[in-house]
């Protein structure tokens, strides 16, 4: 299996491995986030992964996150995830989500934020107390499912509202 950036030409695969792995309630909405960050051009860039054999094995997109008040990149929401249902409980997910955190650290990131089960991302020492001094953009629906993880500590940074990407500008993804 190979791991490696993911670009626009897997465009339509990578949506096909969305469809199939999200319930059809959501699967478009979380397909047309990872498709629209693939072409997204911003100052600081969409980490887009992939994993692959002979198709598309899963994926994972980390994009910035700001500091609401001073517009100041803190970190990066770990969202979309997904692993192909022919592939999954092969460590395929865990490979993506640490190759990104690997990323996004060495890049200087000091948070990232997940909104997912908690079952799945405490296991990557994502914890709900590091998320909670931060305001997320939207109210949530499943509050304890936001999650956050230190990566390289700011004493001065307290917490305060965050901004995320325009693709999660929606209220129905919170
Ligand atoms: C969640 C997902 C990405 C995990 O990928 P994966 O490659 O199967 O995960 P890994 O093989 O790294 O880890 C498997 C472990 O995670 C657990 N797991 C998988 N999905 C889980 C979930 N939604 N909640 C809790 N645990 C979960 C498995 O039971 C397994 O546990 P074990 O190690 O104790 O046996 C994959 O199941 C998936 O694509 N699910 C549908 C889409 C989705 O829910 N994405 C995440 C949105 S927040």
């Amino acid at each position: 299996m190979r791991l490696r950036e993911a670009l626009e030409s897997d465009a339509d695969e990578l949506k096909d491995m969305y469809l199939r792995a999200f319930d059809e309630s959501e699967a478009a909405t979380v397909a047309a986030v990872a498709l629209r960050f693939l072409s997204e051009e911003s100052a600081d860039p969409v980490l887009s992964l992939l994993a692959e054999e002979e198709q598309i094995l899963g994926h994972v997109s980390f994009s910035p996150v700001y500091l609401s008040q001073t517009h100041r990149l803190i970190g990066y929401l770990l969202a979309p995830l997904a692993v192909h249902p022919d592939f999954q409980k092969k460590g395929i997910g865990s490979q993506l989500v640490k190759l990104g955190l690997d990323r996004v650290s060495s890049l200087g990131a000091g948070y990232v934020f997940v909104y997912g089960d908690p079952k799945y991302y405490e296991r990557f020492g994502f914890e709900a107390n590091k998320a909670s001094p931060f305001i997320p953009p939207h109210p949530l629906q499943y509050p304890y499912a936001r999650q956050g993880m230190i990566l390289n500590e700011n004493k001065t940074l307290k917490g305060g509202s965050i901004t995320c990407s325009s693709a999660f500008d929606d209220p129905n993804m919170w």
